[in-house]
């Protein structure tokens, strides 16, 4: 296991495997994990039942990623609206800080740990895939949970909210000039997952 504050960042668009990898890799290095785009989708989640979105953001307390609603794609469309916001990604900041510096190593995934949150990780990866590849993966896994929608519906949300990550003025999603892009498209599940772990190892020296 990894000693330490030991910090992964791991960066990307929706849907590229990022959650997926994350876990595998904080698994394989013993490291707690958090998905911060599920503080980014609390927060969103509040903002649909008509919080303001600086008030939910100061309110978040960890119960929150609990809630059972956060993956609709409601949901993630209102969390990348209100990761736009500026007081919004101050107000979700410490805690990050707070967990990437935790005993026994942290894996933090989201869109920019190894560019804004955790800028001297000792790992990053970008994990990408193509919009079409990501759309068919988000596609199966919403179908299979009983979500009624279609490839052109989802293909649709995914390049909507890659274009509004992308564009913000804030910390826009892009790879860390320091980061090991992994691109996903043409890999399984154990490959993208044995690229992410080489990559790391290699990263600690
Ligand atoms: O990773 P995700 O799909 O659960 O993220 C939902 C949204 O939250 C995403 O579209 C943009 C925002 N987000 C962010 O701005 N910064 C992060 N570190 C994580 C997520």
């Amino acid at each position: 296991a990894v000693k330490g504050a030991f910090t992964i960042a791991i960066d990307g668009p929706a849907a590229a495997g990022k959650g997926t990898i994350s876990r595998a890799v904080a698994a394989h290095f013993g490291a707690a994990h958090l998905d911060t785009g599920l503080l980014y989708r609390a927060v969103g989640a509040k903002v649909l039942l008509g919080m303001t979105p600086e008030a939910a953001a100061r309110a978040l307390v960890p119960g929150d990623l609990d809630a059972p609603d956060l993956r609709s794609p409601e949901v993630a469309q209102s969390a990348s609206r209100v990761a736009v916001i500026p007081d919004v990604r101050a107000a979700l900041r410490e805690f990050q800080h707070e967990f990437a510096r935790r005993d026994g190593g942290a894996v933090l995934d989201g869109r920019d740990i190894g560019t804004v949150i955790c800028p001297d990780a000792d790992a990053k990866l970008f994990v990408t895939a193509s919009a079409e590849v990501r759309a068919q993966r988000r596609f199966a896994e919403l179908r299979d949970s009983g979500v009624e929608t279609s490839f052109e519906q989802v293909l649709a949300d995914v390049k909507d909210r890659d274009a509004r990550d992308m564009q913000r003025a804030e910390a826009p999603l892009k790879p860390a000039s320091d980061a090991v892009v992994i691109d996903t498209s043409e890999m399984s599940i154990d490959e993208a997952v044995a690229a992410a772990i080489a990559a790391v190892e290699a990263a600690r020296g």
